[in-house]
């Protein structure tokens, strides 16, 4: 029989029970809730991950839906656990559901929500290339959809800035430089005391220039004046648009233009650049993208980021090339699994014991706005199924449901399974 669980109650008369399995950043996510008759509990347990059992446990014999975590395992026993209660609704907060079985969601009728706070193209934000609109004004432009990106606060961009924030602790070795001062073994200015790289007019390499990929050359190219070279299976017209602009803008300004470069393979980045950041979609073909022959075609000062999936780079073998190469550095936000479950945490031998890496748990997306925002949008697909709202129509675009000073539409942000559950779509 499932134990009892450490819950948190809000709304304690609500019509509808919605379980959250953790507690979630804000608390807009709740006021939703509650506002709309739903009394939420919130495991409060002091565990990182959650078992079966024990999500068994709080869903008991009434429940009308769940918010979950990526790092649940939902399958068959927990939709058709959900289903027994009355329950009609899950959502991840997250954008990836691969925790998720979605065929036996379908199967108890259970709609799966996700997350997907992201950022969608220039043009979307309304910015659009001609042939009246002279560079500089086009940089102008471009700055402006920055600055309004940077206040969306996107998971885009807050990825592409822990992505940059680990390159410039790489390149100027601050969390060794942190530990020297904290452990008391500062005695005075030596010349060279953690001398480190000047990123100004050296390369930067991008593998992937999607949207976190674009965000992250933007960042290291407009603040730091880096000149770029990047490696995508397609072209990025809309990145190199913005470097050919503010490398024009800077030449107006008497200053050392930027320049880009569209590798034509993966090996020319390793070569050329100083700072490579890792930003592929995981599948066959990046799996070990990084392996030891690429490692030894990098320079031996280079600074490898990671800020994709773990498995993009074989971390054996860049264990041993932190070993063998001091000056060579890495950041990572992720690491490889030993199976296709979540067990991420564990890092291969060695690697906590170099100096020379840099290492953050999984934290990329883990800014303020975002987060929220997640839990936004995971507790809106779930109150959407209650309520019986419809599908939210373009789960690209789900700013309406962020905006803090209005109302939500009335609508599932997010329904992954929408069409096999045969869910409407919205109209608004
Ligand atoms: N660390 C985190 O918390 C975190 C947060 C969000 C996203 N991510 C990861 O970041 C990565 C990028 O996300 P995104 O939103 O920018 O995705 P995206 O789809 O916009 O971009 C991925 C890019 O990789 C390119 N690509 C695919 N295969 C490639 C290959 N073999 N070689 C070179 N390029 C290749 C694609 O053409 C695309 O341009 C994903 O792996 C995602 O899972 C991590």
């Amino acid at each position: 029989m499932a134990k009892p669980v450490s819950i948190e109650v809000w709304n304690p008369s609500g019509k509808y029970r919605v379980i959250s399995t953790k507690p979630m950043p804000g608390t807009r996510w709740i006021r939703l809730l509650t506002d709309q008759d739903c009394r939420v509990e919130i495991c409060t347990l002091k565990k990182t991950i959650l078992s079966v059992e024990d999500i068994l446990a709080l869903i008991g014999d009434r429940c009308d839906g769940v918010i979950g975590q990526l790092t649940e395992d939902w399958g068959e026993v927990l939709f058709s656990a959900l289903s027994r209660a009355g329950g009609r609704a899950f959502s991840n907060m997250a954008v990836g559901y691969n925790n998720v079985d979605v065929e036996a969601a379908n199967k108890y009728g259970v709609a799966v929500g996700n997350t997907p706070i992201d950022s969608r193209g220039l043009n979307a934000m309304g910015v659009k290339y001609g042939p009246e609109t002279s560079n500089i004004e086009l940089f102008q432009k471009h700055n402006a959809f920055h600055v309004s990106l940077a206040l969306c606060g996107v998971l885009t961009e807050t990825t592409a800035e822990l992505a940059a924030s680990l390159s410039l602790a790489a390149a100027r070795r601050i969390v060794e430089a942190d530990e020297f001062m904290r452990a008391g073994l500062y005695e005075g200015w030596l010349p060279h005391l953690f001398v480190g790289n000047l990123l100004k007019g050296q390369t930067v390499g991008v593998i992937g220039a999607g949207r976190i990929g674009s965000a992250y050359a933007r960042m290291m190219v407009e603040g730091f004046k880096m000149n770029l070279i990047y490696y995508d299976l397609y072209q990025s017209t809309r990145l190199e648009k913005f470097v050919t602009a503010y490398g024009q803008f800077l030449k107006a300004n008497g200053e050392q233009p930027v320049t880009w470069k569209r590798a034509s393979t993966m090996d020319e980045v390793l070569q050329e650049a100083d700072v490579i950041s890792l930003h592929p979609i995981l599948d066959k073909t990046t799996y070990h993208l990084i392996n030891k022959e690429r490692l030894s075609n990098m320079k031996k000062e280079a600074i490898l980021i990671n800020c994709s999936r773990g498995p993009v780079v074989d971390e054996v073998a860049l264990v041993e090339h932190l070993k063998a190469n001091p000056m060579f550095r890495v950041g990572l936000d992720v690491f490889e699994a030993r199976s296709l479950t979540y067990d991420e945490p564990h890092m291969k031998p060695g690697l906590a014991d170099m100096k020379n890496a840099i290492v953050v748990p999984h934290i990329a997306s883990a800014s303020k706005w975002t987060r929220e925002g997640m839990a936004t949008l995971a507790a809106l697909n779930v109150l959407g199924k209650i309520k019986g709202y419809p599908i939210w129509s373009n789960p690209n675009n789900v700013e309406p449901f962020l905006n803090e000073n209005s109302p939500p539409p009335a609508a599932s942000p997010s329904i992954v399974n929408a069409k096999a559950l045969g869910l409407t779509a919205s109209k608004l």
